[in-house]
Protein backbone atom coordinates (compact mmCIF):
# COMPACT_ATOMS: atom_id res chain seq x y z
CA UNK A 1 0.00 0.00 0.00
CA UNK A 2 1.87 3.49 -0.81
CA UNK A 3 1.91 6.29 1.48
CA UNK A 4 0.99 9.91 -0.13
CA UNK A 5 4.09 11.60 -0.40
CA UNK A 6 6.01 15.26 -1.47
CA UNK A 7 9.05 14.69 -3.33
CA UNK A 8 11.18 17.87 -3.54
CA UNK A 9 14.55 17.96 -5.53
CA UNK A 10 15.89 21.42 -6.56
CA UNK A 11 18.87 20.94 -7.51
CA UNK A 12 20.40 20.88 -10.64
CA UNK A 13 23.10 17.91 -11.22
CA UNK A 14 25.69 18.35 -13.72
CA UNK A 15 27.66 15.41 -14.26
CA UNK A 16 30.68 14.22 -15.77
CA UNK A 17 34.64 14.76 -17.01
CA UNK A 18 35.43 18.72 -16.01
CA UNK A 19 32.11 19.35 -14.69
CA UNK A 20 33.61 21.86 -12.37
CA UNK A 21 35.23 24.28 -15.54
CA UNK A 22 31.14 25.21 -15.31
CA UNK A 23 31.32 26.32 -12.10
CA UNK A 24 31.65 29.84 -12.47
CA UNK A 25 28.36 29.75 -15.31
CA UNK A 26 26.06 27.74 -12.92
CA UNK A 27 26.83 30.94 -9.82
CA UNK A 28 26.42 33.53 -12.46
CA UNK A 29 23.05 31.49 -13.28
CA UNK A 30 22.12 32.34 -9.42
CA UNK A 31 22.60 36.00 -9.52
CA UNK A 32 25.31 35.73 -7.16
CA UNK A 33 28.25 38.44 -6.87
CA UNK A 34 30.90 37.02 -4.19
CA UNK A 35 31.45 33.31 -3.11
CA UNK A 36 32.78 31.78 -0.05
CA UNK A 37 34.57 29.05 -1.53
CA UNK A 38 34.69 26.75 1.40
CA UNK A 39 36.91 23.50 1.75
CA UNK A 40 38.61 20.76 3.90
CA UNK A 41 41.81 20.03 4.91
CA UNK A 42 43.85 19.42 1.65
CA UNK A 43 42.67 17.33 -0.74
CA UNK A 44 41.25 20.20 -2.96
CA UNK A 45 44.38 21.66 -2.76
CA UNK A 46 46.90 18.93 -3.10
CA UNK A 47 44.73 17.72 -6.56
CA UNK A 48 44.65 21.22 -8.28
CA UNK A 49 41.26 21.47 -7.67
CA UNK A 50 40.64 24.85 -6.12
CA UNK A 51 42.99 26.36 -8.34
CA UNK A 52 40.77 25.20 -11.39
CA UNK A 53 37.73 26.39 -9.62
CA UNK A 54 39.49 29.94 -8.77
CA UNK A 55 39.73 29.99 -12.73
CA UNK A 56 36.18 29.43 -13.76
CA UNK A 57 35.03 32.07 -11.16
CA UNK A 58 37.68 34.70 -12.61
CA UNK A 59 35.99 33.95 -16.13
CA UNK A 60 32.93 34.42 -15.39
CA UNK A 61 33.80 37.66 -13.21
CA UNK A 62 32.80 36.69 -9.58
CA UNK A 63 35.11 37.68 -6.92
CA UNK A 64 35.46 35.21 -4.14
CA UNK A 65 36.93 34.70 -0.49
CA UNK A 66 38.34 31.43 0.41
CA UNK A 67 37.77 29.16 3.97
CA UNK A 68 39.42 25.68 3.99
CA UNK A 69 40.14 23.44 6.96
CA UNK A 70 37.00 21.83 7.18
CA UNK A 71 37.59 18.18 9.20
CA UNK A 72 35.57 15.69 9.47
CA UNK A 73 32.42 15.61 12.02
CA UNK A 74 32.88 19.16 11.04
CA UNK A 75 33.03 21.77 13.67
CA UNK A 76 31.16 24.35 15.16
CA UNK A 77 33.56 26.30 15.55
CA UNK A 78 34.73 26.50 11.65
CA UNK A 79 31.37 27.14 11.23
CA UNK A 80 31.54 30.15 13.26
CA UNK A 81 34.74 32.02 11.95
CA UNK A 82 32.78 30.88 8.29
CA UNK A 83 30.11 32.87 9.58
CA UNK A 84 32.49 36.13 10.73
CA UNK A 85 34.00 35.95 7.56
CA UNK A 86 30.79 35.90 5.09
CA UNK A 87 29.59 38.70 7.35
CA UNK A 88 32.98 40.74 7.26
CA UNK A 89 33.13 39.90 3.42
CA UNK A 90 29.40 40.32 2.38
CA UNK A 91 29.24 37.14 0.49
CA UNK A 92 25.99 36.29 -1.13
CA UNK A 93 26.65 32.20 -2.06
CA UNK A 94 28.53 29.45 -0.23
CA UNK A 95 30.73 27.09 -3.04
CA UNK A 96 31.11 23.53 -0.64
CA UNK A 97 34.04 22.22 -2.29
CA UNK A 98 34.42 18.29 -0.72
CA UNK A 99 32.41 15.92 0.98
CA UNK A 100 29.94 15.59 3.45
CA UNK A 101 31.29 17.39 6.82
CA UNK A 102 32.18 20.61 4.19
CA UNK A 103 28.90 20.67 2.45
CA UNK A 104 27.39 20.58 6.35
CA UNK A 105 29.10 22.48 7.66
CA UNK A 106 28.71 25.26 4.63
CA UNK A 107 25.12 24.57 5.20
CA UNK A 108 25.40 25.77 8.66
CA UNK A 109 27.11 28.71 7.67
CA UNK A 110 24.06 29.17 5.08
CA UNK A 111 21.83 28.94 8.05
CA UNK A 112 23.54 31.52 10.36
CA UNK A 113 24.54 33.97 7.77
CA UNK A 114 20.33 33.79 6.54
CA UNK A 115 19.58 34.18 10.16
CA UNK A 116 22.07 35.67 12.65
CA UNK A 117 22.08 34.54 16.09
CA UNK A 118 23.73 31.36 17.50
CA UNK A 119 23.46 28.96 14.64
CA UNK A 120 24.01 26.05 16.94
CA UNK A 121 20.29 26.94 18.00
CA UNK A 122 19.26 25.19 15.05
CA UNK A 123 21.04 21.85 15.81
CA UNK A 124 19.14 22.17 19.55
CA UNK A 125 16.11 22.23 18.17
CA UNK A 126 15.49 25.57 19.92
CA UNK A 127 14.66 27.94 16.93
CA UNK A 128 13.06 27.38 13.48
CA UNK A 129 15.03 27.37 10.07
CA UNK A 130 13.43 29.87 7.82
CA UNK A 131 15.75 30.50 5.04
CA UNK A 132 19.55 30.27 3.85
CA UNK A 133 22.04 31.75 1.98
CA UNK A 134 21.91 29.72 -1.41
CA UNK A 135 24.60 26.51 -1.30
CA UNK A 136 26.28 25.32 -4.54
CA UNK A 137 28.77 22.16 -4.53
CA UNK A 138 31.36 20.40 -5.93
CA UNK A 139 31.67 16.73 -4.48
CA UNK A 140 34.61 15.03 -3.84
CA UNK A 141 33.72 12.18 -1.94
CA UNK A 142 30.74 9.51 -2.83
CA UNK A 143 29.10 8.98 1.04
CA UNK A 144 27.11 11.83 2.22
CA UNK A 145 24.37 12.77 -0.03
CA UNK A 146 24.61 16.16 0.80
CA UNK A 147 24.64 17.08 -2.39
CA UNK A 148 21.33 16.54 -2.53
CA UNK A 149 19.94 16.14 1.13
CA UNK A 150 18.10 18.68 3.60
CA UNK A 151 20.45 17.59 6.39
CA UNK A 152 23.45 18.85 7.54
CA UNK A 153 25.25 17.35 10.69
CA UNK A 154 27.60 19.23 13.04
CA UNK A 155 29.68 18.78 15.70
CA UNK A 156 30.06 20.73 18.61
CA UNK A 157 33.26 20.52 20.36
CA UNK A 158 31.42 21.89 23.51
CA UNK A 159 29.72 18.31 25.02
CA UNK A 160 31.28 15.95 21.96
CA UNK A 161 28.32 16.19 20.38
CA UNK A 162 27.30 15.78 16.78
CA UNK A 163 23.56 16.43 15.92
CA UNK A 164 21.61 17.28 12.59
CA UNK A 165 19.20 19.21 11.41
CA UNK A 166 17.29 19.26 8.03
CA UNK A 167 15.16 22.01 6.17
CA UNK A 168 14.54 22.27 2.46
CA UNK A 169 15.84 25.76 2.08
CA UNK A 170 19.51 24.07 2.45
CA UNK A 171 19.17 21.74 -0.18
CA UNK A 172 22.03 22.54 -2.97
CA UNK A 173 21.09 24.70 -5.96
CA UNK A 174 23.79 22.69 -7.78
CA UNK A 175 25.57 19.71 -7.73
CA UNK A 176 28.67 19.16 -9.69
CA UNK A 177 29.25 15.69 -9.70
CA UNK A 178 32.59 14.72 -11.79
CA UNK A 179 33.67 10.87 -10.77
CA UNK A 180 37.29 11.78 -11.54
CA UNK A 181 37.28 13.91 -8.50
CA UNK A 182 36.82 10.69 -6.86
CA UNK A 183 39.96 8.64 -7.74
CA UNK A 184 42.30 10.09 -5.13
CA UNK A 185 40.66 8.93 -2.01
CA UNK A 186 41.97 6.69 -0.03
CA UNK A 187 40.23 3.13 -0.04
CA UNK A 188 39.07 3.64 3.71
CA UNK A 189 37.18 6.66 2.29
CA UNK A 190 35.98 5.15 -0.43
CA UNK A 191 34.35 2.27 1.20
CA UNK A 192 33.35 3.91 4.08
CA UNK A 193 31.14 6.16 1.51
CA UNK A 194 29.67 3.02 0.44
CA UNK A 195 28.28 2.07 3.56
CA UNK A 196 27.10 5.53 3.88
CA UNK A 197 25.32 5.22 0.55
CA UNK A 198 23.52 2.00 1.38
CA UNK A 199 22.57 3.15 4.50
CA UNK A 200 20.93 5.71 3.53
CA UNK A 201 18.91 3.39 1.54
CA UNK A 202 18.34 0.45 4.03
CA UNK A 203 17.41 3.10 7.32
CA UNK A 204 14.17 3.90 4.47
CA UNK A 205 13.54 0.59 3.97
CA UNK A 206 13.25 -0.65 7.15
CA UNK A 207 10.40 1.00 8.29
CA UNK A 208 6.85 0.46 10.61
CA UNK A 209 4.55 -0.23 7.78
CA UNK A 210 4.22 -0.97 4.28
CA UNK A 211 6.56 0.30 1.36
CA UNK A 212 5.73 1.20 -2.20
CA UNK A 213 6.84 -1.10 -4.45
CA UNK A 214 8.55 0.56 -7.15
CA UNK A 215 10.36 2.11 -4.55
CA UNK A 216 11.41 -1.02 -3.08
CA UNK A 217 12.79 -2.31 -6.63
CA UNK A 218 14.61 1.11 -7.15
CA UNK A 219 16.16 0.30 -3.01
CA UNK A 220 17.21 -3.06 -3.91
CA UNK A 221 18.84 -1.81 -7.49
CA UNK A 222 20.59 0.47 -5.82
CA UNK A 223 21.79 -1.66 -3.35
CA UNK A 224 22.96 -4.17 -5.94
CA UNK A 225 24.64 -1.36 -7.65
CA UNK A 226 26.74 -0.23 -4.39
CA UNK A 227 27.70 -3.46 -3.35
CA UNK A 228 28.82 -4.72 -7.48
CA UNK A 229 30.82 -1.36 -7.84
CA UNK A 230 32.55 -1.30 -3.85
CA UNK A 231 34.33 -4.38 -4.98
CA UNK A 232 34.65 -3.02 -8.55
CA UNK A 233 36.85 -0.14 -6.83
CA UNK A 234 38.23 -2.04 -4.20
CA UNK A 235 40.71 -4.19 -6.97
CA UNK A 236 40.23 -0.75 -9.07
CA UNK A 237 40.04 2.81 -7.53
CA UNK A 238 40.22 4.48 -11.13
CA UNK A 239 37.70 2.76 -12.52
CA UNK A 240 35.41 5.38 -14.23
CA UNK A 241 31.95 3.58 -14.60
CA UNK A 242 32.98 2.17 -10.85
CA UNK A 243 33.23 5.88 -9.35
CA UNK A 244 30.48 7.34 -11.39
CA UNK A 245 27.79 4.72 -10.39
CA UNK A 246 28.84 5.16 -6.50
CA UNK A 247 28.50 8.72 -6.58
CA UNK A 248 25.00 9.08 -8.55
CA UNK A 249 24.28 6.50 -5.71
CA UNK A 250 25.24 8.73 -3.56
CA UNK A 251 22.83 11.84 -4.68
CA UNK A 252 19.67 9.40 -5.03
CA UNK A 253 20.58 7.49 -1.99
CA UNK A 254 19.73 10.65 0.03
CA UNK A 255 17.54 12.89 -1.77
CA UNK A 256 14.22 11.24 -1.06
CA UNK A 257 13.57 8.52 -4.15
CA UNK A 258 14.59 5.38 -1.99
CA UNK A 259 12.16 6.41 0.34
CA UNK A 260 9.03 7.82 -1.66
CA UNK A 261 5.78 6.41 -0.91
CA UNK A 262 6.65 4.84 2.15
CA UNK A 263 5.00 4.48 5.33
CA UNK A 264 7.16 7.07 7.40
CA UNK A 265 10.47 8.66 6.79
CA UNK A 266 12.22 5.48 7.75
CA UNK A 267 14.03 3.98 10.97
CA UNK A 268 16.71 6.08 11.22
CA UNK A 269 17.92 4.22 14.37
CA UNK A 270 21.53 2.98 13.29
CA UNK A 271 22.20 6.64 12.07
CA UNK A 272 21.24 8.40 15.55
CA UNK A 273 23.04 5.65 17.28
CA UNK A 274 26.52 5.75 15.01
CA UNK A 275 26.13 9.78 15.50
CA UNK A 276 26.92 9.34 19.33
CA UNK A 277 30.16 7.55 18.05
CA UNK A 278 31.03 10.27 15.89
CA UNK A 279 30.28 13.27 18.34
CA UNK A 280 32.87 10.79 21.32
CA UNK A 281 35.13 9.30 18.83
CA UNK A 282 35.87 11.15 15.90
CA UNK A 283 34.97 8.08 13.95
CA UNK A 284 34.49 7.79 9.99
CA UNK A 285 30.66 8.25 9.59
CA UNK A 286 29.96 5.05 7.41
CA UNK A 287 32.59 2.83 8.84
CA UNK A 288 30.80 3.81 12.22
CA UNK A 289 27.43 2.67 10.47
CA UNK A 290 29.02 -0.47 9.37
CA UNK A 291 30.01 -1.24 13.24
CA UNK A 292 26.61 -1.17 14.75
CA UNK A 293 24.08 -1.81 11.92
CA UNK A 294 24.56 -5.87 12.19
CA UNK A 295 23.98 -5.37 16.25
CA UNK A 296 21.19 -3.38 15.81
CA UNK A 297 19.80 -5.83 13.24
CA UNK A 298 19.81 -8.71 15.05
CA UNK A 299 18.29 -6.50 18.39
CA UNK A 300 15.28 -5.67 15.80
CA UNK A 301 14.75 -8.44 12.97
CA UNK A 302 12.16 -10.30 14.83
CA UNK A 303 9.63 -7.36 13.95
CA UNK A 304 9.88 -7.75 10.62
CA UNK A 305 12.53 -10.81 9.60
CA UNK A 306 10.72 -11.02 6.54
CA UNK A 307 12.33 -7.68 5.16
CA UNK A 308 15.05 -8.80 6.36
CA UNK A 309 14.78 -12.47 4.54
CA UNK A 310 14.36 -9.83 0.95
CA UNK A 311 16.96 -7.56 1.39
CA UNK A 312 19.07 -10.94 1.50
CA UNK A 313 17.59 -12.42 -1.72
CA UNK A 314 17.62 -9.40 -3.24
CA UNK A 315 20.60 -7.87 -2.82
CA UNK A 316 23.17 -10.42 -1.68
CA UNK A 317 21.38 -14.03 -3.58
CA UNK A 318 20.76 -15.23 -0.33
CA UNK A 319 17.78 -18.31 -0.81
CA UNK A 320 14.79 -17.74 1.12
CA UNK A 321 13.96 -21.33 2.60
CA UNK A 322 10.83 -20.27 4.59
CA UNK A 323 12.05 -19.95 8.15
CA UNK A 324 11.74 -16.39 8.01
CA UNK A 325 13.69 -15.58 11.34
CA UNK A 326 16.85 -17.72 10.13
CA UNK A 327 16.43 -16.32 6.72
CA UNK A 328 16.61 -12.92 8.67
CA UNK A 329 19.81 -13.87 10.46
CA UNK A 330 21.48 -15.51 6.91
CA UNK A 331 20.95 -11.94 5.13
CA UNK A 332 22.24 -10.12 8.90
CA UNK A 333 25.64 -12.04 8.13
CA UNK A 334 25.22 -11.83 4.24
CA UNK A 335 25.75 -7.96 5.16
CA UNK A 336 28.28 -8.61 8.08
CA UNK A 337 30.17 -10.58 5.04
CA UNK A 338 30.10 -7.79 2.82
CA UNK A 339 31.34 -5.35 5.27
CA UNK A 340 34.58 -7.40 5.96
CA UNK A 341 35.20 -7.89 2.36
CA UNK A 342 35.70 -4.20 1.76
CA UNK A 343 37.51 -4.38 5.33
CA UNK A 344 34.97 -2.19 7.15
CA UNK A 345 34.01 -2.94 10.93
CA UNK A 346 31.61 -5.11 11.98
CA UNK A 347 31.69 -4.30 15.22
CA UNK A 348 33.13 -1.42 17.70
CA UNK A 349 36.38 -3.16 18.53
CA UNK A 350 37.05 -3.60 14.64
CA UNK A 351 36.40 0.20 14.38
CA UNK A 352 38.99 0.76 16.72
CA UNK A 353 36.93 1.91 20.08
CA UNK A 354 36.53 0.34 22.99
CA UNK A 355 34.13 2.16 25.38
CA UNK A 356 34.37 2.20 28.93
CA UNK A 357 30.87 1.35 30.86
CA UNK A 358 30.85 5.04 31.82
CA UNK A 359 31.21 5.96 27.95
CA UNK A 360 28.59 3.43 26.93
CA UNK A 361 25.95 5.40 30.26
CA UNK A 362 27.33 8.67 28.28
CA UNK A 363 26.44 7.66 24.72
CA UNK A 364 23.26 6.76 26.00
CA UNK A 365 22.35 9.62 27.30
CA UNK A 366 22.99 11.70 24.54
CA UNK A 367 21.08 9.51 21.90
CA UNK A 368 18.39 9.98 24.14
CA UNK A 369 18.95 13.72 23.91
CA UNK A 370 19.06 13.14 27.41
CA UNK A 371 16.11 11.06 28.35
CA UNK A 372 14.04 13.72 25.70
CA UNK A 373 13.41 10.98 22.55
CA UNK A 374 13.46 7.49 21.44
CA UNK A 375 14.69 6.32 18.09
CA UNK A 376 13.56 4.20 15.37
CA UNK A 377 10.47 3.62 13.57
CA UNK A 378 10.53 -0.11 12.66
CA UNK A 379 11.27 -0.92 16.58
CA UNK A 380 11.14 2.20 19.08
CA UNK A 381 14.23 1.93 21.14
CA UNK A 382 13.89 3.33 24.52
CA UNK A 383 17.30 4.44 27.02
CA UNK A 384 17.83 0.49 27.76
CA UNK A 385 17.25 -1.12 24.10
CA UNK A 386 20.02 1.73 23.09
CA UNK A 387 22.35 0.53 26.18
CA UNK A 388 21.94 -3.10 25.23
CA UNK A 389 23.19 -2.25 21.39
CA UNK A 390 26.11 -0.45 22.31
CA UNK A 391 26.95 -2.72 25.10
CA UNK A 392 26.16 -5.92 22.43
CA UNK A 393 28.09 -3.86 19.35
CA UNK A 394 31.41 -3.98 21.38
O1 LIG B 1 39.49 17.33 4.10
P1 LIG B 1 40.10 16.66 2.95
O2 LIG B 1 41.56 16.87 2.82
O3 LIG B 1 39.36 16.94 1.65
O4 LIG B 1 39.97 15.06 3.23
C1 LIG B 1 38.73 14.39 3.23
C2 LIG B 1 38.39 13.77 4.58
O5 LIG B 1 39.55 13.48 5.30
C3 LIG B 1 38.86 13.18 2.36
N1 LIG B 1 38.56 13.45 0.95
C4 LIG B 1 37.42 13.93 0.43
N2 LIG B 1 37.50 13.96 -0.90
C5 LIG B 1 38.74 13.51 -1.23
C6 LIG B 1 39.43 13.20 -0.05
N3 LIG B 1 40.69 12.71 -0.05
C7 LIG B 1 41.29 12.54 -1.24
N4 LIG B 1 40.67 12.80 -2.42
C8 LIG B 1 39.41 13.27 -2.45
N5 LIG B 1 38.80 13.48 -3.63
O6 LIG B 1 37.88 12.28 2.84
C9 LIG B 1 37.72 12.46 4.24
C10 LIG B 1 36.26 12.40 4.59
O7 LIG B 1 35.56 13.51 4.10
P2 LIG B 1 34.09 13.83 4.65
O8 LIG B 1 33.58 15.03 3.96
O9 LIG B 1 34.11 13.82 6.13
O10 LIG B 1 33.30 12.52 4.15
P3 LIG B 1 31.79 12.22 3.98
O11 LIG B 1 31.28 12.71 2.69
O12 LIG B 1 31.65 10.80 4.32
O13 LIG B 1 31.03 13.11 5.08
C11 LIG B 1 30.86 12.67 6.40
C12 LIG B 1 30.04 13.66 7.18
O14 LIG B 1 28.74 13.82 6.61
C13 LIG B 1 27.75 13.60 7.63
C14 LIG B 1 28.44 12.61 8.52
O15 LIG B 1 27.81 12.51 9.77
C15 LIG B 1 29.84 13.17 8.60
O16 LIG B 1 29.91 14.23 9.52
N6 LIG B 1 26.49 13.20 7.02
C16 LIG B 1 25.80 14.13 6.38
C17 LIG B 1 24.57 13.87 5.81
C18 LIG B 1 23.80 14.92 5.13
N7 LIG B 1 24.18 16.18 5.30
O17 LIG B 1 22.81 14.65 4.44
C19 LIG B 1 23.96 12.54 5.89
C20 LIG B 1 24.85 11.48 6.37
O18 LIG B 1 24.08 10.48 6.98
C21 LIG B 1 25.92 11.90 7.31
O19 LIG B 1 25.45 11.93 8.63
ZN1 LIG C 1 24.82 8.68 6.66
Amino acid sequence: MTTDFAYYTPTKVVFGKSAEAQVGSLIQAQGCKKVLVHYGSGSAKRTGLLDRIIDSLKKAEIAHVLLGGVVPNPRLSKVHEGIELGKKEGVDFILAVGGGSVIDSAKAIGYGLYHGGEVWDFYDQKREITGCLPIGTILTIAAAGSEMSSSSVITNEEGDLKRGTNSDFSRPKFAVLNPELTYTLPTYQTMSGAVDIMMHTIERYFVGGDSMHLTDEIAEGLLRTVVHFALVLKDNPVDYDGRANMMWASSLSHNGLTGAGNSSRGDWAPHQLEHELGGMFDVAHGAGLAAVWGTWARYVYKTKPERFARLGERVFSVKQTGDADKDALAAIQAMDDFFRSINMPTNLKELGIEPTKSQIEEMTEKCTFFGSRTLGSMMVLGKKEIHDIYTNAR
